[in-house]
């Protein structure tokens, strides 16, 4: 048995809240009874786990709370599952991202990293028999957030030249093996040389430094970076061009630059997770492109702290996969 724990928020030093218990704590807000259990085999770390730690989105008074968004294992039935890890509210039926009182696994109830996680039925999306547990775990926050952002927000189509803003990360990753397998012109920019050379064998056709002068402006820009990249995101889009904004790691208050918004007629457009239909949707185009997450190592939940660590470094290139 193992838990993954965050016990109050720790806005300074992410790894003193975290806690690997070998039982799950009673859960202050209790799923509902007609919820299923799922056997975990495998989820994925997210940077929405460190936030958690941070107390970023998640109240003291909801803590100490299991961590993990994303899953896959076995269903109540004994068949294989990945789990949508957005809750929307009981007889919501649109789209579960736009859902006001929506949460995300760990947010209001007890997320992925433990033996069993309780989630909605509907919640449930079939695992193709194609893809490991390791590979899908990784699917349902990073790789659905970058299909939304690429395909649904951004409206991106084959042949058009788009931006990923870093290189490493779990989101980043997926856009550019997305992009690719998707027939657009994918540039890609890191800080770190190593993680550029790696996007090029991911599928980038070019890659920069952080910052760096393009030959050419873009269609769009998909950004997770925030502060420290949103001016140049702003300065490489052509007229009419697009930036998908879906997170801010360094900073969510860059300067809005609203006269080039304005005069050159950009769209920035927010992005959300995505729906369940989405996730089938980005299950289908792994199996029939073959393109599968870029792991960056699996390690034991136990090991959940060193996973953390090198998140908060930085240090991971693509998804890290934690296994009961
Ligand atoms: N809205 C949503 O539904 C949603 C879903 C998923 C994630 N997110 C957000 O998106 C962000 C990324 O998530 P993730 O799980 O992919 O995290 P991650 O794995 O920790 O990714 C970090 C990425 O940010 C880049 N980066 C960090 N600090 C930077 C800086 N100062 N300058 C330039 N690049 C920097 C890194 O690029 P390098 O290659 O240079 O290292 C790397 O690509 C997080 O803020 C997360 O909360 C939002």
């Amino acid at each position: 048995m193992v838990a993954v724990v965050v016990t109050h928020p720790s806005p300074d030093d992410p790894l003193a809240a975290l806690e690997v218990r070998d039982r799950a704590p009673e859960p202050v807000v209790s799923p509902p009874e007609d919820w299923v259990p799922v056997t975990v085999r495998a989820a994925s770390l997210n940077h929405h786990d460190v936030w958690s730690l941070r107390g970023v989105g998640l109240p003291a008074d909801r803590m100490p709370m299991v961590l993990g968004s994303d899953a896959a294992g076995v269903g109540p039935d004994g068949e294989e599952v990945v789990v949508h890890g957005v809750i929307s509210q009981p007889g919501w039926t649109g789209d579960e991202t736009e859902d006001p009182r929506r949460s995300l696994l760990s947010e209001r109830y007890p997320g992925t990293f433990a033996d069993t996680v309780l989630v909605p039925a509907r919640n449930l999306v079939p695992k193709p028999p194609e893809m490991s547990f390791e590979d899908a775990a990784c699917l349902p926050v990073a790789w659905l957030t970058a299909y939304r952002m690429l395909f649904v927000r951004g409206g991106c189509v084959p042949g058009q030249t788009v931006l990923v803003q870093g290189a490493g990360g779990g989101v980043a990753t997926a856009l550019t093996a997305l992009g690719s397998a998707a027939g657009l012109r994918v540039w890609v920019t890191s800080r770190d040389e190593g993680k550029r050379e790696r996007a090029l064998a991911l599928g980038a056709d070019a890659v920069f430094e952080t910052g760096a002068r393009l030959p050419d402006r873009v269609d769009a820009v998909m950004e997770t970076v925030g502060e420290a990249t949103w001016a140049h995101s702003l300065r490489a889009l052509r007229p009419g061009g697009t930036l998908v904004v879906s997170g801010a790691t360094s900073g969510a208050s860059p300067p809005a630059d609203l006269q080039r918004v304005f005069f050159l007629q950009l769209r920035v457009v927010g992005s959300t997770m995505g729906t369940r239909e989405e996730l089938q949707r980005l299950l289908r185009m792994c199996v029939t492109t073959g393109v599968r997450p870029l792991v960056d190592s699996v390690l034991p939940m136990a090991d959940a702290r060193d996973a953390v660590e090198r998140m908060v470094r930085g240090e991971v290139e693509g998804k890290l996969v934690l296994t009961p």
